[in-house]
């Protein structure tokens, strides 16, 4: 991503920040594929909550009294920081808690998040899977064979074409899902460009954008840049250690909640008013 998105080249008015259709209907929605099954609730010790234990997510949907009584947000986040997702493969997408019992817990019929997905591209119009990958400059494979060049995968671009007759008509998001991941990444290479585009019209298009000149001095700037997601989960739960994942771990070292916050807020004291002044 860091390579997509390039050096931040600065505010240009002319740039529209808003999060486009393709984006919100369908590409950001790819991380429904690394929903994981269970929620895993875990002790301080980073082992299963001998009270609240693991619980199905579709026994979760709709269920936020189980954080008010069912020991808070702590034993849920560091279940979310010492586990991974799960990984979107070709042959194992989408959970079955997800596509055969959405909200069933609280409805009696249950909906399919794989099939919202692709009705709601629909409603909104959204080009098929080829007229983006034209969009983003690449291949638009118009047969069995490069379609499955483009999958890695002839059964899954047979299955697609038996589906849709042709590339041109795949659905963006299923489309965008199937495809095999960049290097380092977990999308494939369209919604790796489409994300890219999001971000970097957000960043670019918004003029409060934090490293936008005049928006912060340059040492809060650099106290900005320095916080890390488990500077944050120290400073807003009462988790005090990281656990064992490789995330946990890279955040080791600065991590205890116990610490001095790394944001130094009393860079911020004599600042109160600088949004006023600028355009
Ligand atoms: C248990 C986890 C999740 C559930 C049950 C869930 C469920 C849903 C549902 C029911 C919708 C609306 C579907 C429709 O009628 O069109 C939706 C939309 C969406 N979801 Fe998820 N989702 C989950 C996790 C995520 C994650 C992790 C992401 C991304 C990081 C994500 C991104 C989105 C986006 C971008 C939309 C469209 C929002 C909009 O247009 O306003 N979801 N999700």
């Amino acid at each position: 991503m860091h390579r997509l998105l390039g050096r931040y080249p600065g505010y240009n008015p002319r740039v529209d920040p808003s999060v486009s259709n393709v984006f919100a209907t369908a590409v950001y929605r790819f991380a429904h594929l690394a929903i994981q099954p269970m929620l895993t609730r875990l002790d301080a010790n980073y082992r299963e909550h001998p009270q609240f234990p693991s619980v199905s997510l579709s026994q979760s949907f709709f269920a936020p009294w189980r954080i008010v009584f069912e020991g808070g947000v702590d034993p849920l986040i560091r279940g979310l920081i010492s586990r991974p997702a799960k990984l979107n493969t070709q042959d194992h997408m989408m959970v079955d808690a997800l596509r055969e019992r959405l909200f069933q817990f609280v409805r009696q019929l249950a909906l399919d998040l794989g099939s919202l997905n692709m009705q709601r591209g629909r409603d909104h119009g959204l080009p098929g899977y080829n007229a983006w990958r034209r969009f983003c400059g690449l291949s638009a494979p118009r047969n069995q064979a490069e379609l499955a060049q483009v999958m890695n995968n002839t059964e899954l671009a047979q299955k697609l074409l038996d589906l849709y007759g042709t590339p041109e008509n795949i659905d963006v998001w299923l489309g965008g899902v199937s495809e095999p991941f960049v290097r380092g990444g977990r999308v494939g290479p369209l919604f790796a460009c489409l994300i890219a585009n999001q971000f970097k019209d957000i960043r670019q298009g918004d003029r409060f954008w934090y490293e936008n000149p005049g928006v912060f001095t340059k040492r809060q700037r650099l106290a900005l840049s320095r916080v890390t997601l488990s500077r944050v989960i120290c400073d807003n739960t009462g988790i005090t250690t990281p656990g064992r994942s490789k995330a946990a771990q890279r955040g080791r070292g600065r991590k205890r909640g116990s610490l001095e916050s790394e944001v130094k807020t009393e860079l911020w004291r004599s600042s109160c008013c600088r949004f006023t002044h600028f355009q």
